[in-house]
């Protein structure tokens, strides 16, 4: 993920400025880079690669200044190449901008700019916002007018830093959405500090605010003021960061779980940045690169994983059929293993494991090894076991996950298949280089529609604080989205312990249904997908049967808000993507209602988080 950190001081900021880069290195990277405020002149170093060819370009060039903004970048838009690594400037070099997330409306932002005659230097999304900031700025404004001009103008989830040489004695940091944090650090003696992540700054100071979505500060030495973005001043709460580092990482979250749930538009963005790039639609995984023979070759793919990264198996089987039309089979690990599984050469056994140490998992790729199978992993835990034997592997990119209740690291390996079924569609054949750039142009908007789940986050919490004492629930849902009812029923049960059932809809009237009554609630996962109309029908059964019915729908479905008793409302969004945003309210409709009956959420009973055993 890109990282980001400011500093503005006495003291050399280029040390503390790198020193902070390399704290957040296990982010992953493909780009860095540095600018520093000196005599009224902003000086940029930016190097594509590994962190240290850009300490070794400023060793060779050094800067100098006690301002300055640095960044590691994974790129979106535009190759990991020099020009498109940040810090960005404007022609004149009065102004230099670091950024996290995507400016969905990029592309429009950029011709409008254009068309008044502005020349990019770049292919990056963030230079639009330097040349909108500079545009106000032209036009007499103040930075911190500008900036706000600016950032209200860009649609999408975004963190970004502002340094001005015309006024040097601030930063300007502004946070839109979750997918990209911002902390300020408070030092001592007229020090302060600004980071994407918390370990950049902690060596320097505990004193630290967090912004909130849709909040700006002008950071000086004297310390920070905080405002909306409409302008209007904000408290600044300054929080001291416990030396326990894991309790740090919770920030204002009361469990990890809701912390892990907010952050998956930051892992999502994370999940895609690095490996597409939206104006050309090409996929590359640098850690599993596939030709178009390799996949032409491929007879088969076995999808292998236990629990929560099982059910993204099932998500997956459908997106590689469809795409790739490479036949998939998909069975829980503790199975595969010991059911001789038909494999040979020809065929990859492909695992998902969030640890990449669960027994099970491990086994069933050792079988699927000695086959013959060409091995897959999509891993979070680097160095894991499940990376290291694999012959390829996707890594998630979502940070560590604490809270035993997967959550982020279900929503990020679906998008990770996603762009393996595209990419394998594309190199069988079976996709044009037109329809790959659509289905890619889509993955831009994941964090955002994510996003809008978050933040009706209250609805569900009230909704769940109305259902919290019931003791049975059937989930139901079909087609791809069948797996989002299994993972929203296994959420609700190992951390409220109420008996969730998730099931097939078009199977409840081969036994089932004889359960339904009013005190057993359904909850429908009922998005605009291939298979509404059928669950439209059972969610009517339902209904008949005087069960409850919640219903995860979307937003402008009337025939869902006649007919539920409550609704969980998500964006419009092409069907393929849907079961990584339908997730969302199903995440936080379980966390909420087992932090309202007061259990350990985290760290529910007779549960680890990493299964090393069989
Ligand atoms: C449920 C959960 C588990 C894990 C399963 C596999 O929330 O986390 O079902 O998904 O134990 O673990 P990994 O992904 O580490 O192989």
């Amino acid at each position: 993920m890109c990282g980001i950190v400011g500093y503005i001081g006495h003291r050399p900021a280029v040390p503390i400025l790198l020193n902070g880069l390399k704290r957040l290195e296990y982010r992953g990277y493909d780009s860095a880079g540095v600018a520093v405020l000196r005599n009224g002149q902003i000086e940029v170093r930016r190097k594509a690669g590994k962190l240290r060819v850009l300490i070794e370009e400023v060793a060779r060039n050094p800067l100098e200044g006690m301002v300055g903004i640095a960044h590691t970048r994974w790129a979106t838009h535009g190759e990991p190449i020099d020009r498109n690594a940040h810090p960005h400037v404007n022609p004149h070099r009065t102004l230099a901008v670091v950024h996290n997330g995507i400016v969905e409306n990029f592309l429009a932002l950029r011709e409008e700019l254009e068309s008044e005659g502005v020349t990019f230097a770049s292919d990056t999304d963030t230079e639009v916002i330097v040349h909108l900031i500079d545009r106000h700025m032209q036009a007499g404004r103040s930075l911190v007018e500008a900036a706000r001009e600016a950032l209200r103008m860009l649609k999408g989830s975004n963190a970004i830093v502002v340094l001005s040489a015309q006024e040097p004695d601030k930063l300007i940091t502004a946070r839109l959405g979750n997918a990209g944090g911002i902390v300020i650090g408070h030092g001592e003696d007229g020090e302060m500090f600004v980071a994407s992540d918390l370990p950049a700054i902690l060596e320097h100071t505990r004193r630290v605010t967090f912004l909130e979505p849709g909040q700006m500060a002008v950071v000086t030495r004297e310390g920070a003021q905080v405002f909306t973005l409409e302008g209007e001043p904000v408290a600044v709460e300054i929080t001291t960061v416990p030396w326990d580092i894991t309790a740090a990482e919770k920030g204002p979250y009361k469990h990890f779980m809701l912390k892990e749930i907010f952050e998956q538009p930051r892992a999502l963005m994370d999940t895609i940045a690095g490996r597409v790039d939206f104006r050309t639609g090409e996929i590359a995984f640098s850690t599993l690169p596939l030709t178009s023979e390799q996949a032409r070759s491929i007879s088969k793919i076995h999808m292998t994983a236990c629990g929560t990264a099982y059910h993204t198996t099932l998500v997956g089987k459908v997106l590689v059929e469809r795409l790739a039309r490479i036949p998939v089979e998909t069975m829980i690990a503790s199975e595969f293993r010991y059911a001789d599984p038909i494999v040979d050469e020809s065929m990859v056994v492909l695992a998902v494991s969030q640890s990449g140490e669960t027994a099970d998992t491990l086994a069933a790729m050792h079988e699927g090894k000695q086959k013959g199978a060409t091995l897959w992993s999509i891993v979070n835990v680097i160095g894991s076991q499940a990376m290291r034997i694999a012959d390829g592997y996707i890594s998630m990119q979502v940070g560590p996950e604490i809270s035993v209740a997967s959550t982020k690291a279900y929503t990020a390996p679906l998008v990770d298949l996603y762009m393996l079924a595209v990419q394998l569609g594309f190199l069988r054949g079976r996709i044009t280089p037109e329809e790959r750039l659509e289905l890619v142009e889509h993955l831009q908007y994941v964090p955002g529609w994510v996003e809008q789940v978050l933040s009706r986050a209250e609805a569900i919490h009230q909704v769940a604080f109305k259902y919290r004492h019931m003791r049975h629930c059937f989930y139901l849902g079909r087609g791809i989205n069948m797996a989002t009812a299994y993972e929203g029923a296994l959420k609700l049960k190992e951390i409220s312990y109420i008996h969730a059932e998730g099931y097939p809809a078009g199977e409840m009237k081969h036994g089932p249904i004889a359960l339904l009554d009013e005190d057993m609630p359904v909850i429908a996962v009922i998005p605009q997908d291939p298979w509404y109309e059928k669950m439209l029908s059972q969610v009517e059964q339902a209904k008949s049967r005087g069960a409850p019915v919640i219903a995860v729908a979307t937003e402008g479905d009337e025939r869902i808000a006649d007919l539920a008793d409550e609704v969980f409302w998500i964006p419009k969004v092409p069907w393929m993507l849907s079961p990584v945003v339908a997730i969302v309210p199903l995440q936080l409709f379980a966390y909420y209602i087992a932090a309202e009956l007061g259990l350990d959420v985290d760290q529910p009973r007779n549960l680890a988080k990493s299964v090393t055993v069989e």
